[in-house]
């Protein structure tokens, strides 16, 4: 038996910019993960890919060229020079949200390429398997910037611009974040396409957008090699209202973080494609109970606190 798994992940700042050649900083999030368990089958029994928690039951060779997670196991298996069809059973679970912004798909992709890479006895580089699930992610993303790939295969803070290797890094303090899930789905293909019309229609303006949030990325790095927390609550603000202006926020996300802010949070925001899915609000030890409370009252479905950069 081969185990392999993948965390979640949060974007700091910078997404939706980040597609169209903007830096961008995230991270990952352990305490919400997708693992892959690789269990040998009798002979001829054939692979097959089972995720109960999201009723997925397919066999590789009969699964089309539309289903991500047998796309990333053919990547995988023909990455390894395996031309035959393995007798294998997969089984995928995973408790990272759907279509939440947190990288579900990225985290089952990258935990199913490690155990298939486990299984054959590969030991596999992380730009490795963020390579294979980069091809898989264009299913569920469209047009992909390659961020969540990326910091789910990394497994750390990342400093992100699309095109270029990441750049690990570790922030001069932890920071502590409250991750709040509003319980709406909004696939990340959907706002990412909804971004990409409406630039097409003012290019101008929302290069300009791009060109500012671009610059908060940068102010947030300074401030976080500075340790200043102050600092980067006050730019998480200013890319939320930027992410307001690209039209990928709404209403319930609103609340939750003018919540987080009324309860002590030092600065917050949508997190990965918006208008559903998670919020992130930044804290500190004294605030993490009340704002995560608040976050509760306000309707969030579950509250994450997180370390970023231990
Ligand atoms: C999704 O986590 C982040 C987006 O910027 C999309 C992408 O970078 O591919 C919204």
């Amino acid at each position: 038996m081969f185990q392999a798994t993948a965390p979640g992940k949060v974007i700091l700042v910078g997404e939706h910019a980040v597609v169209y050649g903007r830096p961008a900083i995230a991270a990952p999030v352990w305490q919400a993960v997708a693992t892959a368990t690789v269990v040998p089958g009798a002979p001829g029994s054939g692979c097959h890919i089972i995720a109960p928690d999201v009723g997925l039951a397919l066999r590789l060779a009969d699964a089309g060229d539309d289903e991500p997670l047998a796309v990333v196991t053919r990547l995988a298996l023909e990455r390894l020079g395996i031309s035959h069809e393995p007798d294998w059973q997969i089984t995928l679970h995973s408790d990272i949200p759907i279509a939440s912004g947190m990288g579900s798909g990225a985290a089952l992709s990258t935990a199913l390429v490690r155990a298939v890479m486990l299984g054959a006895s590969h030991a596999a580089e992380p730009s490795e398997v963020s390579e294979l699930v980069y091809e898989s992610e264009r299913f569920y993303h469209g047009t992909p910037s390659g961020i969540d790939n990326t910091v789910v295969a990394y497994g750390m803070p990342i400093w992100f611009v699309k095109g270029q290797p990441p750049e690990p890094f570790t922030p001069a303090r932890p920071i502590l974040l409250a991750i709040a899930d509003s319980g709406i789905r909004s696939p990340t293909k959907e706002t990412v396409g909804d971004v990409r019309r409406a630039w097409s229609a003012e290019p101008a303006r929302f290069d300009a957008i791009f060109d500012e949030i671009g610059r908060t990325v940068l102010a947030a790095r300074r401030a976080l090699e500075a340790g200043d927390a102050v600092a980067l609550g006050r730019i998480m603000d200013a890319n939320q209202a930027l992410l307001q202006a690209l039209d990928v926020s709404s209403p319930p996300l609103e609340k939750l973080i003018a919540a987080a802010q009324q309860a002590g949070a030092l600065g917050a925001k949508l997190s990965g494609g918006g208008r559903g899915g998670n919020i992130i609000a930044l804290v500190n030890e004294e605030s993490a109970t009340g704002v995560s409370a608040a976050l509760a009252a306000a309707g969030a479905r579950r509250v994450i606190v997180t370390t970023i950069g231990e």
